[in-house]
């Protein structure tokens, strides 16, 4: 018998080293008792990251949607899978059981095949949070499309790239969304993305909004009409263990975003196991992730995880301030919700607020609270420990990646003390390094590095979807045969890990991963502008905050400055996204460059941060007097 659920330290350690000594065994046993697989594997794993190629239960043959629903249906059915909470207040929150919500998937898989999908085809998803996305998702898995999921608050330029690159014959939206006090008409972005993608030959619009839509002929059809006429019954196709489940994009430091890919078998174990494990999830529980399933928290852990164990899984429309910032804690009390698993600019946002809002409401069902996306700093994690969890929900800090299809460093609640800002330790079957700039691994206690994985995990993303050379580059090229996070780490006396950030030219903000070149590349666009360069800064509320240095072309130009900025910051809005807007954007006459022509942002973030008094060496620099000037005109 494998442990399945961790109960305290001891197990843990002991479940971990078996879980490096025999990797094999560990994940087969796991993978044996609690899974349903129409054959099993050959194989275990097969591995080479030189290549990189990872494959993971060889052979064996399985449907994802028969573990996440078929399977609870005979002793769970009228469980409630899905408690859907809607923006607004006065709207009744919708649970959905586990019957229910196999009709729903049943029905939607024959929406999609009955408009020419099949095995392998690419599916894009741009839909806000409605059960019509968990649908989505899971109807794609359920006849082995691949499902593309993009964030709803993404441009209608940044879907048009990623429906292209994905190639995805089909999009599914909705007439539009509300968050907060805001509609957006989805479909209308949706339309201007689709200008560009010729490959897209049918969208299905589901209604949420009852906004005007343009429907066009031959390509739109309303979702919810077609799903009633359908049959809820659709054979789910087998797949291979290797077979994609989905492709998910994430920012790259240059670059085009990139399409992560993940498979079957591999992320379904793994999503399952930590989920149990690491928010302690037990029978009756209700458990709430507040992301969106259009990141990779949602993927994993609002949809995957929670429905592979026959949770209750909350997913909630709207936001945290809306109709005020009581709103998380009201929903807490109004479901009982056991497990909050949130994000520390989440957090900071609510802490800066009276805790009025927090003290009206009873938490006391809450057992484990979570935080993923970006370092907690202290004083959030605090803030969290003592009114959230009045000192008695342990806090798991969840590190991991969308590229690692699961959490791989994090508390394991009531066996792992925890430590404010610590991560603590990795996940059975999680192999850490931190490297020193040489690429020699750091041994012992109390070393700070870059953080790599030397041996594979189930849920690791395959390739990048079309790129495997640029995967292997991003990923495995940096430190011989062992996977690059792109974090800085350390790890403490007793073998803690605290995640120090990033140390590539990813900036996180709100939680986003931004990269810096695609910001830059929106600005550069603008008429007026000759370079810039697009740094972050420490913000008390998103964590970091960009700052644009931008050189305009002509000394002369005669436009206001204010009206350039509102361009500059319509032109990114529209390329990439609001999120990816800067908080300043400073107009100056050159940027440090060194001798070979590359910006020097370690200077631009210094004064970004206004911390100035030592900039380092700036000797290599090849114009020094700009440094002065930019510090001067510094907002
Ligand atoms: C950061 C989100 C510190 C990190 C699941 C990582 C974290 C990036 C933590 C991935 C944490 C995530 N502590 N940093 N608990 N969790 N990060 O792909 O820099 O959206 O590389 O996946 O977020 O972000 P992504």
């Amino acid at each position: 018998m494998s442990s399945y659920h961790i109960k305290n330290l001891e197990e843990y350690f002991q479940v971990y080293r078996k879980s490096i000594r025999e990797p094999e065994n560990f994940w087969q046993e796991i993978a044996e008792e609690h899974f349903v697989w129409r054959k099993k594997w050959d194989n275990v794993l097969s591995w080479d990251f030189s290549k990189p190629e990872v494959k993971w239960f060889e052979n064996a043959k399985l449907n994802i949607t028969e573990n996440c629903i078929d399977r609870h249906l005979l002793t769970k059915g009228d469980k409630t899978a899905i408690i859907w909470e809607p923006n607004d207040t006065e709207e009744k929150a919708v649970k959905i059981s586990y019957r229910e919500l196999h009709e729903k998937v049943n029905q939607f898989a024959n929406v999609l095949k009955a408009n020419g999908i099949e095995k392998g085809d690419r599916v894009c998803i741009y839909l806000p949070m409605i059960p019509e996305l968990t649908y989505a998702v899971l109807a794609c898995a359920r006849i082995g499309a691949i499902h593309s999921v993009v964030f709803a608050g993404f441009s209608s330029s940044a879907l048009a790239t990623r429906t292209n690159d994905a190639d995805c014959k089909l999009l599914i939206t909705s007439d539009g969304s509300f968050r907060g006090d805001k509609t957006i008409d989805l479909k209308k972005i949706v339309d201007k993305a689709l200008e560009e993608c010729p490959g897209v030959q049918t969208v299905l619009v589901a209604k949420r909004t009852g906004g005007e839509v343009n429907m066009k002929e031959g390509r739109d059809k309303w979702l919810q009409p077609l799903m009633e006429e359908s049959s809820t019954k659709c054979d789910p196709e087998i797949m291979d263990a290797e077979d994609p489940l989905f492709i998910l994009y994430t920012s790259g430091s240059t670059g085009t975003p990139k399409g992560m890919l993940h498979t079957t078998a591999g992320y379904m174990v793994y999503s399952a196991y930590t989920f149990k494990n690491i928010f302690n999830y037990q029978n009756d529980d209700v458990y709430w992730c507040t992301a969106d399933i259009g990141w990779i928290t949602g993927h994993s852990y609002i949809v995957y995880g929670p429905l592979l164990n026959g949770a209750t899984t909350v997913m909630f429309e709207g936001v945290p301030s809306y109709p005020d910032f009581g709103r998380f804690w009201e929903i807490v009390e109004k479901h009982k919700i056991n497990q909050f698993y949130t994000a520390p600019t989440a957090i900071r946002a609510l802490a800066k607020r009276n805790l009025e809002f927090v003290e009206k409401y009873d938490l006391s069902s809450l057992k484990v609270l979570g935080t993923v996306g970006e370092p907690i700093n202290e004083e959030a994690w605090h803030w969290y420990n003592d009114n959230i969890g009045k000192n008695k929900s342990p806090i798991v800090d969840t590190w991991w990646q969308t590229e690692t299809g699961g959490i791989m460093i994090s508390p394991i609640p009531f066996a792992t003390p925890t430590k404010p800002t610590f991560a603590t330790l990795p996940f059975p079957g999680i192999q850490p390094a931190l490297m020193d700039e040489n690429g020699q691994e750091l041994e012992g206690h109390q070393v700070d590095g870059r953080l790599c994985i030397k041996f594979p995990w189930p849920s690791m993303a395959r390739t990048i979807w079309g790129n495997h050379d640029r995967y292997r580059d991003t990923y495995f090229s940096a430190f011989k045969d062992k996977y690059f996070t792109g974090d800085g780490a350390l790890r403490d006396e007793v073998g803690y890990y605290r995640i120090t950030g990033r140390v590539d030219d990813v900036i996180i903000v709100s939680g986003h991963n931004l990269g810096t070149a695609p910001i830059e590349d929106a600005i550069n666009e603008h008429p007026a502008v000759a370079e810039s360069a697009i740094v972050g800064f420490p913000h008390d509320v998103k964590g970091n905050a960009l700052y644009g240095f931008v050189i305009l072309k002509e000394v002369g130009e005669t436009r206001k400055k204010e009206n350039l900025i509102k361009e500059i910051n319509q032109q990114i809005a529209d390329k990439i996204g609001p999120i990816a807007k800067p908080d300043k954007i400073q107009f100056v006459d050159g940027l440090p460059k060194t001798r070979s022509g590359k910006i020097m942002r370690r200077i631009l973030r210094k004064i970004a941060s206004k911390d100035t008094s030592n900039l380092g060496d700036t000797s290599t620099l090849l114009n020094p007097e700009v440094v002065q000037d930019i510090i001067h005109g510094a907002l």
